[in-house]
C-alpha cells in the first residue's frame, strides 16, 4: 500500500498546531510551546488554541468563569455514572457519558460555549466515577478553584499543593494539542459529516482508548518499577533490548530528537526531585537508556517522549495510574474541540478513495 496509516499525507489545513520532528519543535497558534509554557495557566492556553490569540485580562476571567459555570453535571449524568458496570474502565466510562451530553442543543454547526462546556466537565466526570468505584461520596467543585486545581481537589478532598498543581498544569497545557494524531483526525472526520460536537468528541474519545495513542505512560511506569525492583538499570534495559523488547517512554513516529514536551515536562520535575527516590531514578534511566540505543539502535534516532516525563509527572502526584489516559483526554479535549471548531469554518466531508485488492468474481451461469 502506497500510504499505509494515511503516513505523510495531508489531510487538512490548520492554524492550530504545527510539530517539527526534526528540530523537536511543537507550535501552538505559531508560537513555540517552551516559549509560552513559563507560568500559563490551562485557561490561557486553551483561550490561545481555541482563539488564535491570547486572552486580554477581561476574556480570561470570562472563559474562567465560564469554564467554572459549565461545571455541574446534570442529575440524569450523574444517574449514568452510577449506573455504569463496574468492570468498564474509566475512558469507557467517559466515552459513555460525554456521549450522553448530547441533546439536541448541540446540532450544527459547533460553538465555542460547547466546547467550553464539554472541556469543563470532563474532570467532573472522571473524579465522579473513582469517589464512586472507591464506595466515597462524590466531592462538588469548588469554585475558587481554576480547572486544574479543582480537578485534583474533587478526586481527593484535599486542597493540591502549588506544585502538585503547577506540575499537572504543565503536563495538561504540554498535552492539549498535537496536530492530526488519530483522535483528531477522527474528530474532524466526524465533524465534517455536519455531525454535532459531543459525536466529534465522542469519536475522537473512542479513538485515544486505543493503546497505541493514549496509553504509553503505564508502560513507563512498569519498567521503572522493574528496575527499582532489580537495582541495576543497565542489566535491566540491556536485557530488553536484547530481546528486541521496545522501551517504553522512547522514540516517537514523528519526533527524532529529543520530544519538546519531555523536555519540559522533565523541567516541572525539578521541585520533586531528592525527595523522591524514584524520581531520581527516572533521570538515571533516562540518561543509561538514551546512551544504550544508541548503542543498539544505531541507525534510530531513539530519545525520551512525551510519556516518559508524564509518567513521572503523575508518579510524583500521586495520580492513579488508571487515571492516566483520561487526564490526557482532559487536557486533548482543548485540542479536539478546536479542531472541530477550525472543520466547521470551512467544512468539506472527508472522503477518502481505497484500492480494490480482491478479486473481480462472477456468479456461475444458470
Ligand atoms: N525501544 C527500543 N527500540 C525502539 C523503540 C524503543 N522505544 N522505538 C523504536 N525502536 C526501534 C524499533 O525496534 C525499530 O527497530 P528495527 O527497525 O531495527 O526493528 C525502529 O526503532 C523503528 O521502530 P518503529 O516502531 O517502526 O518506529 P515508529 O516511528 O513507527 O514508532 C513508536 C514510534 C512511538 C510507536 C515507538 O518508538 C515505540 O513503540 N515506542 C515505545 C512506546 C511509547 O513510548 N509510546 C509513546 C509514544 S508518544
Amino acid at each position: 500500500m502506497k500510504y499505509p496509516g494515511l503516513k505523510g499525507v495531508i489531510a487538512a489545513e490548520t492554524e492550530i498546531s504545527h510539530i517539527d520532528g526534526v528540530k523537536g519543535e511543537l507550535w501552538y497558534r505559531g508560537y513555540d510551546v517552551r516559549d509560552i509554557l513559563e507560568g500559563a495557566t490551562f485557561e490561557q492556553i486553551a483561550y490561545l488554541l481555541w482563539n488564535g490569540n491570547f486572552p486580554s485580562d477581561d476574556e480570561l476571567v470570562r472563559l474562567t468563569s465560564s469554564l467554572k459555570e459549565a461545571r455541574e453535571l446534570a442529575p440524569y449524568m450523574q444517574k449514568i455514572i452510577e449506573r455504569l458496570p463496574r468492570n468498564m474502565n474509566m475512558m469507557e466510562v467517559l466515552r459513555t457519558v460525554m456521549s450522553a451530553e448530547g441533546v439536541s442543543d448541540y446540532q450544527w454547526k459547533p460553538t465555542s460555549e460547547q466546547a467550553i462546556r464539554l472541556t469543563a466537565i470532563v474532570p467532573v466526570i472522571i473524579a465522579c466515577r473513582k469517589r464512586m468505584i472507591e464506595n466515597k461520596e462524590p466531592i462538588l467543585p469548588e469554585q475558587s478553584f481554576n480547572h486544574v486545581e479543582n480537578y485534583l481537589y474533587m478526586l481527593s478532598g484535599a486542597s493540591p499543593t502549588k506544585a502538585q498543581v503547577n506540575a499537572l498544569e504543565s503536563y495538561m497545557v504540554l498535552t492539549m494539542e498535537h496536530g492530526m494524531n488519530a483522535s483528531a483526525f477522527a474528530a474532524r472526520v466526524t465533524a465534517s459529516t455536519e455531525s454535532d460536537m459531543v459525536s466529534g468528541i465522542t469519536s475522537a474519545i473512542g479513538t485515544m482508548k486505543g493503546p497505541l495513542h493514549g496509553g504509553a505512560p503505564i508502560g513507563v511506569i512498569q519498567l521503572l518499577n522493574d528496575i527499582q525492583d532489580a537495582g541495576d538499570p543497565s542489566a535491566v534495559l540491556q536485557k530488553k533490548l536484547a530481546n528486541r523488547e521496545k522501551l517504553m517512554g522512547f522514540g516517537h513516529r514523528i519526533y527524532k530528537t529529543h520530544d519538546p514536551r519531555a523536555l519540559a515536562l522533565k523541567e516541572r520535575l525539578l521541585p520533586f526531585m531528592g525527595n523522591d527516590p524514584w524520581l531520581d531514578l527516572a533521570i538515571e534511566v533516562e540518561e543509561t537508556a538514551i546512551e544504550m540505543l544508541k548503542e543498539w539502535r544505531p541507525n534510530r534516532a531513539l530519545y525520551t517522549n512525551v510519556e516518559f516525563y508524564a509518567a513521572a509527572i503523575m508518579k510524583a502526584i500521586d495520580m492513579d495510574p488508571q487515571l492516566f489516559t483520561p487526564t490526557f483526554t482532559a487536557s486533548r479535549m482543548v485540542g479536539w474541540t478546536a479542531h472541530i471548531l477550525e472543520q466547521a469554518q470551512n467544512n468539506t466531508i472527508f472522503r477518502p478513495e481505497s484500492h480494490f485488492s480482491g478479486t473481480p468474481r462472477k456468479l456461475p451461469q444458470q
